[in-house]
C-alpha cells in the first residue's frame, strides 16, 4: 500500500486553504501553493481564524492549533512545493484550459510516486486525468464547503483510475476525519452539485413563477426541507462564480441536467459573487462569516414542493443510473450539505404521489428536465 506522509495542495482559495487546514490537523506536513504571496497570506490568515474559531469552541486546543498551523509551510515556486509529495490535491478554479496548463507544469515537477487528486466540482474525471502523465494514478476528491466543517468528501475514479488508488484516497479521506463517499459514475455535478446546482436555478424560477419574497423561500428550504440554509444564502455562501462555472459545465455535458435560470449568469456577470463580494442574491456587510436571518413564521408562507421534486427527481436520477445507493446518497446529502432530515423522508412527509403530480405538472408546461424519473414512478 503506497504510504501517504507529505501532502501537496495546489490552490489556496477556499476549498484549497481548507483541505490543507483538515490535512495538517490530521498529522500531515502539507504544502499549499499558489501563484503569488498575496494569495497564501490571505488563505493563512483565514487559517488562522478557522483555528481561532475552533479553539474558542474548545475542539482543539491552543498548543493543537499552533502545531496544526506549523505544519502548513505557504510556497510559490512549483518546484519546490511538488518535492516529495506522496499526494497532491488540486483545487485549482474549474476552468479545464486552466488545468491543462497547471497539470503541464506539474507533470515536468512532480516525483514519479506522486498520487495525483482533483479537487473538482464538476469537471469529468477521466478527462482530467487523461492530461496527465499518470491517469491511473489520478482520482477525484471532492470535499465541501467549508472543508473545515463538512464531514462528507465524494471519491472519484476515472475510467483508467486503479484500483489501488481508489483505495488510497478512500483511506486518506478516513484519516483527515471525512466520511468517503464512493461515486461510482464519472457524472456530471457527481452526486451532491448534482442536486444542489439546478436546485438553484429552480428557486430562481420559483421566485418569477409564484412571487415569495427570497426570504419566505429561504425561510421554507430551512424550516420545511430541513436544509441548514436556505438555497439562495447557500448559494451567496458557496459563491456565484463557482456556481456559473458548474452550471455551465454541467450543461455543456448534458443538457437534461440542467434548467438554468438566467440570474445566475446575471448576477455572475455583474461580479455578484456572494459573500465574498459583499452581494450576490443577498447584500453582506463584510469578509465576516455572516448568516442571512431566516424564521419560522416566514417559512409558512410558501410551500416548497417544487424544490423538493427537483431534488428527489435527481436524487432518484443517480439511483436509477447506478451513480450510488439510496443509502450513500443520503449519507452525502447529509454530510455535504447538512440535511437535518433524509431527502426521502422529506418527500414521503410531503407525500410522493403529490410530488410526481407537481413534476408532471411541470413538465407539461415547461419540458423534459422535470420528467419524473422511473425510480421516483415506482415509490407512488
Ligand atoms: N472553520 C471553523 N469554524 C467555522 C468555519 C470554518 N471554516 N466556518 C464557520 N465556522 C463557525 C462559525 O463562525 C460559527 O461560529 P459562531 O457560533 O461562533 O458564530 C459556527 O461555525 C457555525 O455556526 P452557525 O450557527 O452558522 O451554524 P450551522 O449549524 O448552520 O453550521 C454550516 C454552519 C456547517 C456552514 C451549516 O450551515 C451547513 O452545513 N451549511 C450548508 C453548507 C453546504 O451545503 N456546503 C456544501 C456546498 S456545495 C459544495 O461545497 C460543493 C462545491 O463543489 C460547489
Amino acid at each position: 500500500m503506497t504510504e501517504i506522509n507529505k501532502i501537496t495542495v495546489l490552490g489556496s482559495g477556499i476549498m484549497g486553504h481548507g483541505i490543507a487546514q483538515i490535512s495538517a490537523k490530521a498529522g500531515f506536513e502539507v504544502t499549499l501553493r499558489d501563484v503569488d504571496t498575496k494569495f497564501l497570506d490571505s488563505a493563512m490568515s483565514k487559517i488562522k481564524w478557522s483555528l481561532d474559531k475552533l479553539v474558542e469552541k474548545q475542539k482543539i486546543t491552543q498548543a493543537e492549533s499552533e502545531t496544526i498551523y506549523s505544519r502548513i509551510h505557504p510556497v510559490v515556486d512549483l518546484k519546490q512545493a511538488l518535492s516529495g509529495a506522496d499526494l497532491l490535491i488540486e483545487a485549482v478554479p474549474e476552468d479545464m484550459e486552466l488545468k491543462k496548463k497547471v497539470y503541464l507544469d506539474v507533470d515536468k515537477h512532480s516525483d514519479s510516486k506522486t498520487i495525483y487528486a482533483s479537487n473538482t466540482s464538476t469537471l469529468p474525471i477521466t478527462e482530467i486525468s487523461s492530461l496527465t502523465n499518470r491517469p491511473n494514478r489520478f482520482i477525484g476528491l471532492h470535499f465541501f464547503n467549508p472543508p473545515q466543517l463538512m464531514k462528507l468528501v465524494e471519491v472519484i475514479p476515472g475510467i483508467t483510475t486503479d484500483q489501488q488508488i481508489i483505495k488510497v484516497g478512500i483511506d486518506f479521506v478516513k484519516r483527515v476525519g471525512k466520511e468517503p463517499v464512493l461515486c461510482r459514475k464519472d457524472v456530471p455535478g457527481f452526486i451532491v452539485n448534482r442536486i444542489f446546482i439546478p436546485l438553484i436555478h429552480e428557486a430562481a424560477y420559483c421566485l418569477d413563477r409564484d412571487g415569495p419574497s427570497m426570504t419566505q423561500l429561504d425561510s421554507a428550504v430551512k424550516f420545511r426541507l430541513s436544509f441548514p440554509m436556505g438555497i439562495f444564502e447557500l448559494a451567496d455562501y458557496t459563491g456565484l462564480d463557482v456556481i456559473h462555472k458548474a452550471t455551465s459545465e454541467m450543461f455543456s455535458r448534458d443538457k437534461k441536467v440542467i434548467f438554468p435560470h438566467p440570474r445566475i449568469k446575471e448576477l455572475f456577470d455583474q461580479g455578484k459573487y456572494g459573500k465574498k463580494s459583499g452581494s450576490g442574491f443577498y447584500s453582506y456587510s463584510g469578509e465576516q462569516y455572516e448568516r442571512v436571518s431566516l424564521s419560522e413564521e416566514d417559512s409558512k408562507a410558501y410551500n416548497p414542493i417544487k424544490l423538493l421534486a427537483v431534488a428527489l427527481n435527481n436524487a432518484a436520477w443517480l439511483i436509477t443510473n447506478k451513480v450510488c445507493t439510496l443509502e450513500d446518497l443520503e449519507i452525502a446529502l447529509k454530510l455535504g450539505m447538512g440535511l437535518r432530515n433524509p431527502l426521502f423522508r422529506t418527500g414521503e412527509q410531503f407525500g410522493i404521489k403529490g410530488v410526481v403530480d407537481t413534476l408532471q405538472d411541470l413538465h407539461a408546461k415547461y419540458g423534459d428536465f422535470y420528467k419524473p424519473d422511473n425510480f421516483l414512478l415506482s415509490l407512488r
